[in-house]
């Protein structure tokens, strides 16, 4: 493996630090990795810098206070809270389908169609199923913890996606933006908005017109009805159609300011969404069209010229990440962070680490494994030449700079 690049000192340094962080993870883990290693892990999501590049992906994972607890303390950079879907003043939700009740999850292995056995996450519920209320006491407290710089909470919302002939419905948009500034308190108001995988499965998104129009103009909309400067971050689908659309509904966001890339595949014959390999083969396929070598093309046939990522808002991750590798795949390909759900769901015999909640030993994994940690991946590129040290230091944030320099 590559990682036999890495200096030998430094290697045993991260062995050791591998091992004795099984007990216990360090919740400053960010501040040992720049002075062990000059390694600087700062990242970006939504216009906020965070410690490092790690966060979690809305879902079943962030719907209440204790877990956003467990997620502080173990030192994770972002969590965005599960995806509420937007009402009226009078509580009529025209996503209404989309806040069914379901619990249980099952976790377990799904091999991808080139045959890698992969993890995934079989649920079929929707969106938050409780109270605006009660989610709006969840986004205080939440932050609370990012008022205390302990961990940036950021709500998600599913709002009215119009057919082509249809009108936005603007009370949804500003009832519910109004009651998450409130809640919020000091702007700018962060918010993601989800065009998510169950969507993808529905009649409502089965033409490619009505889909570029709600990303063209989503955004417009939410800042429109937001009584305070607002940031959008867009979650975008896998839509039903090839990887150029896909590029072409990148294009069409530019008046986000983050797009969270891309969300599960939806298998039409089960009716769930799914990830794995396939996940992140279709991702990270999809963002290399963004920085084509001269002369190639996608699968369309459709010439790609620098301008593709030139429009394109920042990039923040999404599928399949289980290793530091995997985020330094995405980050090479233009991403700030990343957000993961499944990795935090494994058995906990799957995780290295022997003590702590979940989400230090994924933390733990994910940075500090010798071979496919964050870490040793950083070592690893400056070692082929990669990535240079600045004021001494590897940044992160260079790796997914790097991706959007045209050669
Ligand atoms: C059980 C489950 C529920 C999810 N719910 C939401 C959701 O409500 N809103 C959303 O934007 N993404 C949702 N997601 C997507 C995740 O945030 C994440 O983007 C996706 O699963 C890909 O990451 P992963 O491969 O690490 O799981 C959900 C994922 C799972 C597995």
């Amino acid at each position: 493996m590559a990682s036999g690049l890495v200096h030998p000192r430094t290697r045993s340094e991260l062995e050791r630090d591998f091992e004795r962080f099984k007990r216990e993870l360090p919740r400053d883990f960010p501040d040992h990795v720049s002075a062990a290693y000059g390694v600087d892990l700062t990242a970006r999501y939504l216009g906020e810098t965070v410690p490092h590049p790690i966060g979690k992906g809305s879902g079943q994972l962030s719907l209440n206070g204790g877990q956003l607890e467990d997620d502080a303390a173990a030192g994770l950079a972002f969590v965005v809270l599960k995806t509420v879907i937007a009402e009226d003043e009078a509580g009529a939700q025209s996503m209404a389908a989309w806040a069914i009740h379901e619990t249980r999850m099952k976790v377990e292995r799904r091999e991808s169609a080139a045959g890698r056995d992969g993890w995934t996450v079989t649920w079929k519920g929707r969106g938050w199923d409780r109270s605006l209320d009660e989610y709006l006491a969840l986004l205080r407290a939440g932050r609370e913890l990012t008022r205390a710089g302990r961990l940036l909470v950021v709500p998600s919302v599913k709002y009215h996606l119009p057919r082509l002939a249809e009108a936005f419905r603007d009370p949804e948009y500003r009832y519910t933006t109004a009651r998450l500034a409130e809640a919020w308190r000091e702007p700018p108001l962060l918010v993601e908005k989800d065009f998510s995988p169950t969507l993808a499965g529905d009649a409502l998104a089965g033409e490619r017109a009505q889909i570029v129009r709600w990303l063209r103009d989503v955004p417009g909309q939410i800042r429109a009805a937001s009584p305070v400067p607002v940031r959008v971050a867009v979650k975008l689908m896998n839509a039903r159609f090839d990887d150029a659309f896909q590029l072409e509904m990148m294009e069409a966001c530019a008046g986000a300011d983050v797009l969270v890339c891309f969300n599960r595949l939806f298998d039409e014959k089960l009716g769930v969404a799914y990830g794995g390999w396939d996940l992140s083969e279709r991702n990270l396929r999809v963002l290399d069209l963004l920085r084509p070598s001269p002369g190639s093309r996608p699968g369309s046939g459709r010439p790609l010229t620098p301008r593709a990522s030139a429009g394109i808002p920042p990039l923040t991750g999404t599928g399949n990440i289980c290793s530091g590798r995997m985020i330094l795949e995405y980050a090479r390909r233009g991403c700030e962070s990343v957000q993961l759900h499944t990795f935090f769901q494994l058995p906990l015999a799957e995780y290295p680490a022997t003590q702590g909640s979940r989400t230090q030993r994924a933390l733990h994994a994910l940075v500090f494994h010798p071979e496919d940690g964050l870490v040793a991946g950083m070592l690893e590129l400056e070692a082929r030449g990669a990535l240079e040290r600045r004021g001494g230091e590897l940044h992160f944030l260079d790796v997914a700079a790097r991706a959007h320099r045209q050669s």
